[in-house]
């Protein structure tokens, strides 16, 4: 078998000669995603079961955010164990033997520890013992920063191929006495299988990424490691680790920057709102996705919402959003996906594909 390949041009070809005939393998410039996976926790938390804990209402947490119930994971599962099972059922998908992963990138804001990165526990676990394994803090943001660092790294002949995984345990960071937060947020972990496209106009058309840190105080959870550590108990109190948040003012942001993301992305690929098939947008909020889907000129029918059934579940809100999807039909062969999303930082993504 000989290899044959130009590499001067910028959608170039590989391929192979098998039994006297040239077989070729175009080798484009951007990545496709191979494959897909997801889980989340059995347990089910119901806006019902929050009136029990908090003061508010069933109807009030409908009416503000289309949250009707969320998933909540035991306390002995971590974000590893939650991660690597949505990076099997990705790995199997693929049919790719942890071995031959060449990147694990994994996007969290609840790590089990902060030492080391939980990469590296993703890949000890599956055993992906070639693979180079680390951590992006994008927030929710970070699924989509993580895809396309990926795309960096393979496009530039680093790697071949790469599993990013999105694995949140927000109910760990949640403060369940705070009612502006705790209705909020819910579990779950995605995945997908990465590797260069070998189909012209396949896989991801456009990104876009952006961060503003001079917004960072809207949405952040202490404590800093820049601070010496409490002995004091109501220091330790103070100190929680629980999430806060300026909601009104996160939600005027979020709507502005996913609305960015959206005309970044389809400019850069040329495309216009109409040609986009499916809508997978980062789900804090339905009002936030509507307005998005509104500026964007995609009717409803055209969104991915899972909000109502998970609640915000950070940057596991995307590929969790695609996997299931893809398992119902809604995005097939040829299907143009759009995905954009906004989180802590602040942060905002979008990327445009073409499955
Ligand atoms: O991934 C990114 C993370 N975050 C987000 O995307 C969140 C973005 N923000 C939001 O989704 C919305 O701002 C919230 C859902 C958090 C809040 O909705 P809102 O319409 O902006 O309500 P608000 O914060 O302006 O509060 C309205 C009222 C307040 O009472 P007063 O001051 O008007 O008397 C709150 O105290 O609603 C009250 N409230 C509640 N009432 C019942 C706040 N939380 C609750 C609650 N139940 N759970």
């Amino acid at each position: 078998m000989e290899l044959w390949g130009d590499g001067a041009t910028k959608a170039w070809s590989i391929g192979f000669t098998f039994h006297d005939q040239e077989v070729p393998v175009v080798a484009t410039d951007t990545i496709r995603l191979v494959s897909t996976g997801m889980w989340t926790p059995s347990r089910v938390l119901t806006n019902a079961d929050l009136e029990r804990m908090v003061d508010t209402t069933s109807d009030w947490i409908v009416e503000r955010t289309g949250i009707h119930e969320r998933r909540i994971a035991d306390d002995d599962i971590g974000v590893v164990d939650m991660g690597c099972n949505a990076a099997h059922e990705a790995l199997a998908e693929a049919g790719l033997d942890p071995s031959g992963v060449d990147a694990i990138i994994v996007s969290t804001a609840t790590p089990d520890r902060l030492l080391p990165a939980t990469a590296c526990d993703i890949q000890a676990r599956l055993g992906a013992n070639q693979a180079v394994a680390f951590d992006l803090w994008g927030a929710c943001s970070g699924w989509l920063y993580a895809l396309n660092v990926a795309r960096g790294l393979i496009l530039s002949g680093q790697i071949e191929n790469a599993l990013c995984v999105a694995t949140e345990k927000m109910s760990a960071i949640t403060d369940w006495t705070d009612r502006a937060t705790c209705v909020l947020f819910g579990d779950a972990a995605g995945a997908a299988v990465v590797q260069r496209s070998d189909r012209e106009g396949r896989g991801i058309l456009a990104s876009y990424m952006r961060s503003d840190g001079s917004l960072a105080e809207l949405l952040h959870r202490p404590p800093s490691s820049a601070q010496p550590i409490p002995i004091d108990i109501a220091e330790i109190a103070h100190r929680n680790g629980f999430i806060r948040m300026a909601g009104r003012e996160v939600f005027k942001n979020a709507v502005r920057s996913m609305c960015e993301a959206v005309d970044a992305v389809l400019e850069q690929a040329g495309i216009s709102k109409d040609d986009v098939d499916l809508l997978v947008p980062h789900q804090a909020n339905i009002r936030i996705i509507e307005a998005t889907a509104k500026y964007a000129n995609i009717g409803m029918d055209r969104v991915w919402v899972n909000v109502d059934r998970y609640g915000n579940t950070s940057s596991a809100t995307i590929p969790v959003g695609l996997h299931e999807a893809r398992q119902v039909g809604r995005i097939r062969d040829g299907s143009l996906v759009l995905m954009v999303t906004f989180g802590a930082g602040l942060t905002w993504a979008g990327a445009l594909l073409r499955w």
